[in-house]
């Protein structure tokens, strides 16, 4: 049956608001009835017998991975990289003894992945693909598949797909960490409920978030987003967010780096998205904010309940460090929404964009 858009405007709207449901469905999905994580056994022997994870995606699969990456080497202690699949192709790096691939996108059907699984399988080694279409053909070709069970998304700006990769890899690298013996010391589920919980709040501040929009972007024609470690990651998801619905020029960047040379490019109230989620980053961060205010930029600092500070602009409940991409990323999503629509634009169907992407 068709999927509608109900009492929403917007499909994106619609799906930014069904991620609370994709949490509490992933997290039902994926315990079993003793409330422990269940993965697959054919899944867990993959990574089990593996030395190396290579993780293949485009666009914001792709920046799930890096967060995924985060989860595989902190959690699990499995050395783990994040290729773009259309790089890969063509520039494939020297590979490990065993390596076990991951192909992570939402539509299973992105042809740049394609390709590298078509090589990946010529070759004999292991796959396993996580998406969010059953039967799609990333899911068909790969030898294991994990579903994403966010529901159909069918705005082409993903929001939903991404929070619920980084929390079907969360629990991966969990089950992972457990079966090679390692302590881990969270109780994922229960940490993820939590997540659950703080994802409603921040769509409930939504009137307070379409003001931040008002604020530091409705004339202009740039704006950068900055972080570090985790925090870098969703800065860079939150760029392409904007720069795909509302044509604003965006990029994401790592703090420390605006000093070779993007700072260059700050002006008079150019906006800048700093997010300071992450404790032992957190001052360096508020360091390179006052750098680039300094200098003219309107800084709008995104922060965590228990780290924020006098000034911030938004600050999001606590969540475990390891998670907070899952929640400050819909501060990012909703900044992106109501950027294209204030701008008039198309916000489900940007233009010279397609949902999927299935021309190399
Ligand atoms: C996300 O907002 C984009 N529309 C795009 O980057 C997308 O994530 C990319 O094309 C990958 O798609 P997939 O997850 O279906 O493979």
């Amino acid at each position: 049956s068709e999927v509608e858009k109900g009492t929403y405007d917007h499909f994106m709207l619609k799906e930014i608001n069904d991620q609370p449901a994709t949490m509490r469905k992933i997290i039902q999905e994926y315990q079993d009835k003793d409330e422990n994580l269940k993965i697959d056994g054919a899944v867990i022997d993959q990574l089990k017998s593996s030395d190396r994870i290579y993780i293949i995606a485009a666009g914001t699969s792709y920046h799930a991975g890096l967060i995924g990456k985060e989860y595989f080497e902190k959690w699990a202690g499995v050395p783990t990289e994040v290729h773009v699949a259309s790089e890969f192709v063509y520039n494939t790096p020297l590979l490990s003894e065993k390596p076990l691939f991951i192909f992570i996108s939402q539509s299973g059907e992105t042809a740049d992945s394609r390709a590298v699984l078509v090589d990946v399988k010529k070759q004999g080694h292991k796959s396993l693909t996580v998406t969010n279409v059953p039967g799609s053909t990333l899911a068909r070709e790969a030898d294991e598949t994990l579903i994403l069970h966010a529901g159909p998304e069918i705005a082409v700006a993903s929001t939903k797909a991404y929070t619920a990769q980084i929390a079907v890899l969360s629990i991966l690298a969990q089950v992972t960490a457990r079966e090679l013996g390692k302590d881990t010391e969270i109780n994922l589920m229960r940490e993820l409920a939590k997540v659950t919980t703080a994802i409603t709040a921040v769509i409930d501040d939504a009137p307070e978030i379409e003001q931040i929009v008002n604020e530091y972007l409705e004339t202009t024609r740039n704006a950068f987003f900055i972080g570090r470690t985790m925090d870098y990651y969703v800065g860079v998801e939150g760029a392409l967010k904007l720069k795909e619905i509302s044509y604003i020029q965006a990029e994401g960047f790592a703090g420390g780096e605006l000093k070779h040379g993007t700072i260059a490019l700050i002006e008079e109230n150019t906006p800048v998205f700093a997010l300071a989620t992450q404790e032992r980053v957190n001052l360096n961060i508020r360091g390179n904010a006052q750098e680039v205010e300094a200098r003219g930029a309107k800084v709008c600092m995104v922060s965590m309940e228990g780290m924020d500070q006098e000034g911030d602009t938004y600050v999001i409940p606590q969540v475990h460090e390891m998670l907070t991409p899952l929640v400050s990323v819909v501060v990012y999503q909703l900044i992106a929404y109501y950027a294209a629509l204030h701008r008039g634009n198309d916000v489900d169907k940007p233009r010279n964009l397609a949902k999927s992407v299935t021309v190399e």
